[in-house]
């Protein structure tokens, strides 16, 4: 297994990969790697003659007081398990070789970059929308892997290669989660004890909610009592959003009458801990 470290080799490396006829699926990542991420890796292992997996952690995508500076890093752990799984390169650029002094071109989704976390976390899609292209131009791969977990993500991912006609395949993958039900997440890292036991009334909202959706309950109704089940927890600290929501535009939705699939989603804060989670609902 090959680790790419700048840019240059990175593209040099790519040209030949596809010279020599290779097909090339990529997972990014920042890294703090489990499950969720392998599970990535072990369907573009599958899929393709050649597996990238990039490791940065994004400095344009985190808001100025979130946990950029204490985001879990541990290269030595991921190359292991990267390893294991067959991959054939992982590609872990330097923070000034992809933001450069002077660096001034971004990538902007509109409208459903403002939706959901988007509407809590200003700039965040335009930074993941940014690597993403950077990661695509310098990879250049002909599939790329993306978890349903971050669910908004896989939607303007999808929207940014179909409106810039980039000639790239945009795989999604099902969210893996703990025994329990919690999500898995580099940031579950940070939970306590009392917490990591508190975050399991996120998936248990969840399927509450699909419960309630399928007696027909209006989405007025399930909002609500999603809202109450989440603030029982009390080291649940705040709520972003919890409700129905269409899974395109992503828009809150009013009456799912006429609706095949209706997204759950649902962000919060465990202590300082944020959290996300979602799932589709097939009516
Ligand atoms: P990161 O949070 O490291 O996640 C990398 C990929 O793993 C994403 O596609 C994410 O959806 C997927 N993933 C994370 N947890 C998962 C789980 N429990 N089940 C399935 N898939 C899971 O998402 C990012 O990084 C960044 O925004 C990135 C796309 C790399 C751009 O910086």
């Amino acid at each position: 297994m090959k680790v790419l470290k700048t840019i240059k080799e990175m593209q040099e490396h790519a040209r030949t990969l596809i010279l020599k006829g290779k097909i090339i699926g990529f997972v990014p990542t920042m890294g703090a790697l489990h499950e969720g991420h392998l599970s990535l890796v072990r369907q573009a292992r599958k899929d393709n003659d050649i597996v990238i997996v990039s490791i940065f952690v994004n400095p344009i995508q985190f808001g100025p007081q979130e946990d950029f500076a204490r985001y879990p890093r541990d290269l030595e752990g991921d190359s292991i398990k990267l390893k294991n799984e067959g991959v054939d390169l992982i590609f872990y650029p330097d923070m000034n070789d992809m933001y450069p002094v002077g660096y001034r071109t971004f990538v902007e989704v509109q409208e459903i970059s403002e939706r959901l976390c988007g509407a809590f976390r200003p700039g965040h899609f335009r930074g993941v929308a940014t690597v993403v292209t950077k990661l695509f131009n310098i990879i250049k791969p002909h599939r790329a892997y993306f978890g349903l977990k971050d669910y908004q993500q896989t939607v303007i991912i999808k929207k940014m290669v179909q409106d810039l006609n980039m000639d790239i395949e945009i795989i999604t993958c099902p969210t893996v989660r703990e025994p329990d039900g919690l999500a898995m997440s580099s940031r579950n890292l940070y939970l306590k004890p009392d917490e990591r036991r508190a975050a399991t009334v996120i998936y248990r909202t969840l399927l509450e909610a699909e419960r309630l959706m399928r007696e027909f309950r209006k989405p007025e109704g399930v909002k609500t009592i999603m809202f109450d089940r989440l603030r029982s927890e009390p080291l649940v600290t705040s709520i972003d959003y919890a409700g129905l929501y269409d899974p395109e535009t992503l828009e809150e939705i009013k009456d799912y009458s006429e609706k095949e699939e209706v997204l759950i989603a649902i962000a919060l804060r465990i202590g300082d801990t944020r959290l996300i989670d979602n799932m589709i609902v097939k009516l």
